[in-house]
């Protein structure tokens, strides 16, 4: 479980009901788990808890008001609905989840729900009669219809004295159903390499060519394989950053290396995908000792480098083969053309000159093509692009394998 929920953005919202006191037992659970929590309190949540203990068990300060401009300068709710991997409502009182069900945005919590692409979830807390009115269950069949996960409620003797359906899970039965969100299974017992970073081409011992790229795209998508149930290899450029948990990863330096590693990796495997930001060029010959700053101006011959994620894309038995195009002017247009001469399936491209996403950055927006259609994803996290990256591969794999279209 605690793998599943490593550095998972989980926005919290509390709604006013007496479960309110067992959030703060969640906050610790589910950073016990390894995920990162923001806190967004209803006004009536803090008739129940005080924002500071939240704030306290969370590490955060806690987001209480859509108006504010103290708050909106520190993290606006637009950046905050971004943020978040799964917004979970705990406790979702009987009010709280018909506000919710209707679309009203009259405060930072129903505002945010509206305005996140981040998986949604409600854990319902209420008197055991509020439980089986008919329009609180209408309300539920409306979130449930439209892809909202709900977690309980489980039976038993309620705060008011009443016995029934209607209390709040407890803590570490919460955090086990936000873990499961992040499991969907769509890449089960497929094996899926992944390149990633930079590549670095020596010029002597103590320097190097290379380019921008963090990784954190690449290791994006290694995490949202593995939670689709894909065995994975990542091969690494030179990044820092952790490894994510339950793959394999495989560590290279120069164009070449990760060529290498490529080759033998893609052999029998599903799915590449080459999101490395691969140098072009290396050096002619890498001098052996460190070059002397004795000429006022210095030349170097480079050479092109091999194309790896051309030469996975002509293997006899290839796998699915998925590019990316880092652009920085008529980016579709030179993603199609990348996609058509590498041979590829699918190519993703991302506006390189754009200072909010792309290189580095914790967001990306993507413009998905293959050679039938095209998809794109606004911006959003890289976690969250990765998801529905995948989806989108996993659609791709499916429709060859039902031989629908052709590799
Ligand atoms: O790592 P981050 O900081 O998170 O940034 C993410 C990213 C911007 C690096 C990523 O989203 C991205 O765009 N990756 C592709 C970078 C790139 O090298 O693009 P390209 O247009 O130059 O290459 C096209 C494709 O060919 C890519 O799939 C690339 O991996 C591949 N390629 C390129 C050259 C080469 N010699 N071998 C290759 O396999």
């Amino acid at each position: 479980m605690t793998a599943r929920l490593a550095h998972k953005r989980i926005l919290l919202g509390i709604s006013g009901g007496i479960a309110a006191y067992k959030s703060a037992e969640l906050v610790r659970r589910l950073r016990d788990a390894g995920a990162d929590v923001r806190v967004v309190m209803t006004p009536a949540a803090q008739e129940f808890i005080t924002p500071l203990t939240l704030q306290a068990l969370s590490g955060n300060p806690v987001h209480l008001d859509l108006l504010s401009p103290a708050a909106e300068a520190a993290m606006g709710h637009i950046e905050l609905a971004r943020w978040a991997d799964l917004v979970l409502v705990a406790p979702a009182s009987a009010d709280c989840m018909a506000r919710l069900a209707q679309g009203l945005a009259n405060d930072l919590l129903s505002t945010l729900w509206l305005a996140t692409r981040a998986k949604l979830a409600v854990a319902p807390a209420m008197n055991q009669q509020m439980w089986a009115a008919d329009v609180t269950q209408d309300n539920l069949a409306l979130l449930r219809a439209r892809g909202v996960a709900v977690f309980g409620p489980a039976s038993g003797s309620q705060a008011c004295g009443d016995v029934g359906e209607g209390r709040m899970l407890e803590a570490l039965a919460l955090v086990e159903c936000c873990a499961e969100q992040f499991e969907t299974g769509r890449l089960t017992g497929r094996r899926v390499v992944i390149t990633a970073g930079p590549t670095r081409e020596a010029l002597d011992p103590v320097r190097y060519l290379s380019n921008h790229s963090s990784g954190k795209m690449g290791f994006a998508i290694a995490l949202a394989c593995v939670e689709a149930g894909a065995q994975v290899t990542l091969i690494a450029g030179p990044v820092a950053l952790p490894t994510p948990p339950r793959l394999q990863r495989i560590d290279v330096i120069s164009a070449d290396s990760m060529l290498a590693a490529s080759l033998q990796a893609a052999a029998g495997a599903d799915v590449f995908v080459a999101t490395a930001a691969v140098a072009d060029y290396r050096p002619a010959t890498v001098a052996e000792q460190k070059i002397k700053k004795t000429a006022d101006v210095i030349q170097f011959e480079l050479v092109k480098n091999p194309d790896i994620v051309a030469a996975v894309a002509a293997l006899p038995e290839k796998p699915l083969v998925v590019g990316f195009a880092a652009e920085t002017e008529n980016v579709v247009a030179h993603a199609r053309e990348k996609l058509l001469r590498k041979k590829l399936d699918m190519i993703a491209c991302n506006d390189v000159a754009r200072a909010d996403i792309g290189f580095q950055s914790d967001d990306n927006a993507l413009t998905v093509i293959w050679p039938e259609g095209h998809c794109v994803l606004d911006k959003a996290s890289k976690t969250q692009i990765a998801r529905e990256l995948v989806g989108l591969m996993a659609d791709r794999l499916q429709d060859v394998m039902e031989g629908r279209v052709d590799k």
